[in-house]
């Protein structure tokens, strides 16, 4: 399927411009800006985007595409700083700007360019750059302007365009509309790229990665990811996929026959459930040091992982849900990011067993993960569902774990969860939780002195969960759960509300 490459200067909209491409339905994948001519005609583009970055392309070490994307014949799309490396490469002048020019700002355009057409002659831009075009390569003419700053250009001939402002950020009213002229009219591309396309073509290629007769394994974690990958590797090779899901004794009440019902009984999976609470229980015994219970959880989920392999015997293959995020390869100012995280759902499963990886998804950012779990049929129970760390509630009771405080932790919990989801207001939130503290508080209840344990709710609207701001939920809501949870949870008899942002905090408390 044809695609856009986006090359990637470090430009911190790079991903967003990947997004919203694939928002019109074509499919896009980002390189390094300095990506070698052979990896981009790999992947067969319809068009390439120049990111944005934070270099000068008169620095030394700034990045630069390699130079035979030139003579490709296909059109080329340059945002902000990629607009420069168009100039300065094909012979024209950039200059550091007297004025630099941040945020909002009014672009006079000519609507006859193709790039240009729809939009209005005066249209809200969002910039952000210190360079500026002076004089265009031979070939080129300016349609657009920013003040006395040239705000676009183009060679149709040649079907080289750039925009000094950000068409991907939605401050740029009619960013979208451009893009879209980008794709459709200048490269001619089909808006293909939907769920459906996607899964069809992903069935393909697991079917030829593992073969008529080849077996794989999923962990499943009850999370989306897992579950959409794993269906996916379903339709695919049937119950040559085995999905493993352990109860590790710290999920959400439950939890464990809950997923169970979606994963065996809606989505027909393959499914070997395994309940390990006490084996995971005994070696928390006693461990308060939140690092510690992370490692034993990690460690033994591996242990019981292994085990059920070595019990299946010959499978090749492993499958895995990691997302387009962590695996893309970018430039920074200081060289290439790259950064692939370790799964840390699963806890890095080992090495040495040497499967293969599956990852199906790695093409797809989050939101198209639950657009493809919708056409697969997984339902908004489980699409929509806050995440939920792999160590579990084991973060959330604070010092030491036992049944008794993982019981209380559940019960309160539960009832949290379900006055927010009442109160409509689950989705919006990024995690709502309870968290049981380490202290004692002393209460009154009837004419009984009370001395229980004292538990924190915590609400985080985010993005991403890289930042995270408290919830500002109504009053009336925190006092029912507060209420009920004082009420229906015999040993919790005080409820405190987290009001920390992240940072300085983070969402978890451990
Ligand atoms: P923090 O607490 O660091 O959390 O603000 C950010 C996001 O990551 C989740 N989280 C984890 N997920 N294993 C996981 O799989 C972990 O050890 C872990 N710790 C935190 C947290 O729930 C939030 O969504």
């Amino acid at each position: 399927m044809p695609s856009i490459v986006i090359l990637d200067f470090g430009g911190q909209y790079t991903q967003l411009i990947a997004r919203r491409v694939r928002e019109l339905h074509v499919f896009s994948a980002i390189l390094p800006g300095d990506a070698p001519w052979s990896d981009v005609a790999a992947l067969e583009p319809g068009g390439i985007i120049l990111s944005g970055g934070p270099g000068s392309v008169y620095d030394e070490a700034a990045p630069r595409p390699d130079a035979a994307l030139y003579s490709a014949g296909l059109p080329v799309l340059g945002i902000c700083y990629g607009l420069q490396l168009l100039v300065h490469q094909l012979g024209g002048r950039v200059r550091n700007a007297p004025r630099r020019e941040f945020g909002r700002a009014e672009a006079r355009l000519d609507p006859a360019s193709p790039l240009l057409r729809g939009l209005g002659e005066r249209e809200a831009v969002w910039m952000s750059h210190g360079d500026e075009a002076l004089s265009l390569p031979a070939g080129f003419r300016a349609a657009g302007w920013s003040g006395e700053i040239i705000a676009a250009i183009e060679d149709r001939e040649r079907r080289f365009y750039g925009v000094q402002f950000h068409p991907e950020v939605r401050h740029t009213e009619h960013g979208r509309e451009l893009l879209a002229n980008f794709l459709f009219d200048v490269c001619r591309l089909e808006p293909n790229w939907t769920p459906r396309a996607f899964i069809e073509q992903q069935i393909e290629a697991i079917r030829r990665q593992v073969g008529p007769h080849g077996r794989a394994l999923c962990a499943l974690s009850g999370g989306v990811d897992s579950a959409v990958a794993a269906t996916l590797v379903h339709r695919a090779i049937g119950d040559r996929l085995t999905c493993v899901f352990v109860n590790n004794g710290l999920l959400r009440k439950n939890e464990f026959e809950r997923v169970q019902h979606v994963l065996r009984d809606r989505l027909g999976l393959h499914l070997l459930a395994l309940d390990e609470s006490r084996r995971f229980l005994e070696a928390l015994r006693g461990v308060a040091d939140p690092e510690q219970k992370r490692k034993i959880i990690g460690r033994l989920f591996i242990e019981v992982f292994e085990e059920q392999a070595a019990k299946l015997g010959s499978v090749e293959f492993l499958v895995q849900g990691t997302l387009y995020p962590d695996v893309i390869e970018s430039v920074s100012v200081q060289g290439p990011s790259a950064t692939i995280k370790s799964h840390h759902n699963v806890g890095g499963l080992p090495e040495k067993m040497r499967l293969k990886l599956v990852e199906p998804l790695r093409d797809l950012f989050k939101d198209e993960v639950r657009h493809v779990g919708r056409d697969l049929g997984l339902g908004d129970d489980l699409l929509l569902r806050q995440p939920f760390p792999g160590p579990g509630l084991a973060v959330r009771i604070l010092g030491e774990i036992t049944p008794e405080r993982i019981r209380l932790l559940q019960d309160a919990d539960d009832i949290a969860v379900e006055e927010i989801k009442r109160a409509g207001l689950y989705h919006a939130l990024w995690q709502s939780f309870i968290v049981l503290l380490p202290v004692r508080t002393v209460g009154v209840m009837g004419d009984q002195r009370t001395y229980g344990q004292a538990c924190a709710l915590r609400a985080v609207e985010s993005e991403d969960g890289m930042t995270a701001d408290w919830a500002r939920l109504p009053s009336d809501l925190l006092a029912t759960i507060s209420n009920r949870i004082v009420n229906e949870v015999p040993g919790i008899n005080r409820v405190v509300f987290d009001i920390t942002s992240k940072p300085p905090g983070t969402i978890e408390w451990e």
